[in-house]
């Protein structure tokens, strides 16, 4: 297959190159909360690739006293450097933020988000537009929205506030002045995806997209609260469900959920 010496490293640099690659592109979110690393991939790989990316620090394999488990972790400098080979081979899983910019709300697409509520939720669990409107004015910073780069409208987007308390109120959906800038824990009010824009990874990049930002702020954890056909939904997204909630919002039955950021 390779018939130089210089050939033969060529090409264990791209066995390594996709392998790494494909750890992360396959990755998922793991909430563990005693492993710094946010994302685990499963192993199904050439062992010794694998050592060699170890000992590059791109990985970390756990290893315990039957021997290595059957995942890994990818160390911060292996997701960086994943990220310039998928784009140096031009592969990218850049899709969704080619087609979406995600940033925060802007105040002039309030009345958007408005028009985005009522059409994802029921007039019983819709956040009112005189809410919506004191969420934006007040707590603008935890808006996470994906913006259509062709049209220039929102195709989705999640909000929360922050808070300092460690479990769901309904209190949080009608009442901003518990929003707390700088609270340890956000509590998160919604996720919508325009009908249109469902089904393409919009909501799961919306909410890795608000994890990793609200990481990098520092807060501790997020709630949220979900009717049941959700549960598995967030719990792909890497949410723990710690079952039934006090929450009785719109005369309905919600599950609490809860992620570990940074303890
Ligand atoms: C729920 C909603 C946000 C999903 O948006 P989306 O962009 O289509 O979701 P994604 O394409 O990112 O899907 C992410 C995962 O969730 C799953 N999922 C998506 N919609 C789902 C639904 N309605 N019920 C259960 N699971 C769902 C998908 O199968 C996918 O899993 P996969 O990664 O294994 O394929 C969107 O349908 C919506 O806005 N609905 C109305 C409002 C709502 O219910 N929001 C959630 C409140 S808790």
């Amino acid at each position: 297959m390779y018939g130089t010496v210089k050939n033969k490293k060529e090409y264990e640099q791209t066995i390594q190159d996709l392998t790494l690659m494909l750890l992360y592109l396959t990755r998922v979110s793991d909430n563990n909360e005693f492993c710094r690393y946010r994302e685990l991939s499963w192993k199904g790989y050439d062992f010794e690739v694998l050592n060699q990316l170890e000992n590059a620090q791109l990985l970390w394999q756990p290893q315990y006293r039957r021997g290595y488990e059957k995942y890994l972790y990818l160390t911060e400098e292996g997701r960086r450097r994943a990220q310039e080979l998928l784009e140096e081979y031009s592969f990218s899983d850049k899709r969704l933020n080619e087609k979406f910019e995600f940033r925060n709300i802007l105040p002039e697409e309030t009345e958007q988000a408005i028009e985005i509520e009522k059409i994802c939720f029921p007039p019983n669990e819709a956040c009112s537009a005189e809410r919506m409107r004191e969420r934006i004015l007040v707590a603008s910073e935890l808006f996470l929205v994906g913006v259509d780069r062709t049209s220039g409208r929102i195709a989705g987007f999640l909000n929360g506030i922050a808070t300092d308390e460690y479990s769901f109120r309904d209190e949080f959906f009608t009442n901003v002045d518990l929003h707390t800038p700088n609270g340890k824990n956000i509590m998160l009010l919604g996720l919508d995806v325009l009908p249109e824009y469902r089904g393409q990874g919009l909501a799961r990049e919306l909410v890795f997209q608000y994890l990793r930002r609200e990481w990098n702020r520092d807060r501790k954890m997020v709630f949220l609260t979900c009717l049941k056909p959700k549960v598995k939904m967030y719990e792909k997204m890497g949410f723990r469900n710690c079952g039934l909630s006090e929450s009785s919002w719109g005369g309905e039955q919600w599950y609490e959920m809860n992620y570990v950021l940074n303890m």
